[in-house]
């Protein structure tokens, strides 16, 4: 996993405001797919929440939000909110993240995926950390070779180019890579939504939700 230093930092003023002129509809789509499996006062792990516009909903659902980032200028932002139970500033390549076993009833992952190209951890601690039965939404850039120019593939279903914006590298991953890591680490497929992003015509988001199975 890569380390992503507080490249947030120069954004955080005008991240929310950006993101809604942008129509990102990634936390209202994975909101919306989950709602109908949580009740009020679970828990929610938020991974790299930033400034929490992917876990407002959650917390207006009731449910008890926590985060983790890598950004102090984000879990800032995000703290002014009031909306989580707890922000710990971590990186998500330290492992493992700060939590017991089975600490969460669900999680989310939005926006995120695209700054890892080995996920295999990622899933990993999301499983360890969410209890049987519970969801994990997130999202990721879909690989598609005919239409992503500029990506190298780094190894199998992963592939990167260097993002000037970021000023690093992001990764794209195919689909059935993230099956099979969704697979391997207990979850169980839910939904599988292709969304179209309205401002890069090569963008393809791919929205998954996933049911933790009993161990
Ligand atoms: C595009 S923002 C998404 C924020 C939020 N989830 C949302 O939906 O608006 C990506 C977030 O991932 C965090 N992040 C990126 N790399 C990270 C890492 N290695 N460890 C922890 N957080 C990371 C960033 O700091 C940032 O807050």
């Amino acid at each position: 996993m890569s380390k992503n230093a507080d490249t947030y930092q120069s954004f955080v003023d005008t991240y929310d405001s950006r993101s809604d002129e942008m129509g990102w509809h990634v936390p209202g789509v994975i909101f919306g797919l989950m709602y109908m499996h949580l009740r009020p006062g679970q828990t929610l792990l938020d991974v790299g929440i930033g400034t929490g516009l992917g876990s407002v909903r959650f917390h207006k659902a009731g449910l008890v939000v926590h985060g983790l980032d890598n950004s102090s200028s984000m879990l800032d932002r995000c703290r002014e909110k009031g909306l989580t139970a707890g922000l710990v500033h971590h990186d998500l390549a330290d492992l493992p993240w700060p939590f017991e076993n089975e600490s969460f009833h669900h999680a989310v992952s939005i926006g995120v995926l695209h700054f890892f190209g080995d996920l295999t951890s990622l899933f990993s601690e999301v499983s360890r950390l969410v209890k049987p039965g519970g969801i994990f939404g997130f999202d990721f850039f879909e690989h598609a070779t005919e239409v992503n120019k500029g990506y190298r593939k780094v190894q199998s279903g992963v592939y990167s180019r260097h993002d000037p914006h970021y000023g690093g590298k992001v990764y794209r991953h195919k689909e059935s890579y993230i099956l099979g890591l969704l697979a391997g680490t207990g979850f169980s497929v839910l939904d599988d939504t292709e969304l179209l992003a309205s401002w890069e015509k090569e963008s393809c988001f791919r929205i998954i939700t996933a049911r933790k199975l009993h161990g």
